[in-house]
């Protein structure tokens, strides 16, 4: 099984083999914790985002996927970048899109034989999905991530804030 350490903290000054992006399926960077990774990796990023391929036209990652791209100015390698569900009431699968981002995420990493990745509280703020049940998705999908031959040695949970951290523990247990 993988280790996960639940710290507090800003993810862009994290050194991680591969920080993850809560982001939009534009990939044209916004607010939050992508306006933060935008701005700490610097105006390469989003030239490296505009690469990615659209399709659709305007979508370059749709929601419950993810795209990899290098870090850039950040102290991490590399950024994963994935959408998670706009929350609307829980009644439009955002469970099963949020599963997704997260072994997504952990399937993309080891593809690219990456051994510590670390994950913003996907979804829990523009996107509304509420912290507890966001915090128990995240900790069942990494938990039962299937690590036989994988690379991933470590997942650090970054809470932002104190309400975040205490969730992620409740959660992990
Ligand atoms: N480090 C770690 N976590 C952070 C940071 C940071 N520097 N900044 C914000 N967060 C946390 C927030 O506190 C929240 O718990 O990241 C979590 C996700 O919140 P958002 O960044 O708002 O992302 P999300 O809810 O998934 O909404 C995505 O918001 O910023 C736009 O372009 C983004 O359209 C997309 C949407």
């Amino acid at each position: 099984m993988i280790r996960i350490q639940i710290i507090q903290g800003d993810i862009t000054i994290l050194k991680s083999d591969v920080i993850v992006n809560a982001a939009n399926e534009q990939l044209l960077g916004g607010g939050g914790v992508d306006g933060a990774i935008h701005r700490a990796a610097g105006p390469e990023l989003l030239a490296a985002c505009k690469d990615i391929k659209e399709d659709p036209p305007g979508i370059r990652c749709p929601t419950g996927e993810c795209r990899i791209t290098p870090g850039f100015e950040l102290p991490s390698a590399f950024v994963i970048h994935t959408v998670g569900p706009v929350w609307k009431g829980g009644r439009e699968e955002e469970e099963k899109a949020l599963r997704n981002c997260y072994r997504g995420c952990l399937s993309l990493a080891e593809k690219n034989d990456l051994k510590t990745i670390a994950f913003p509280a996907i979804s829990c703020g523009v996107f509304g999905y509420p912290l507890k049940q966001a915090s128990k998705i995240a900790i069942e999908t990494i938990t039962s991530f299937p690590t036989t031959k994988s690379s991933l040695r470590l997942v650090l949970l970054v809470a932002y804030n104190r309400e975040i951290r205490v969730a992620l523990k409740q959660a992990l247990g």
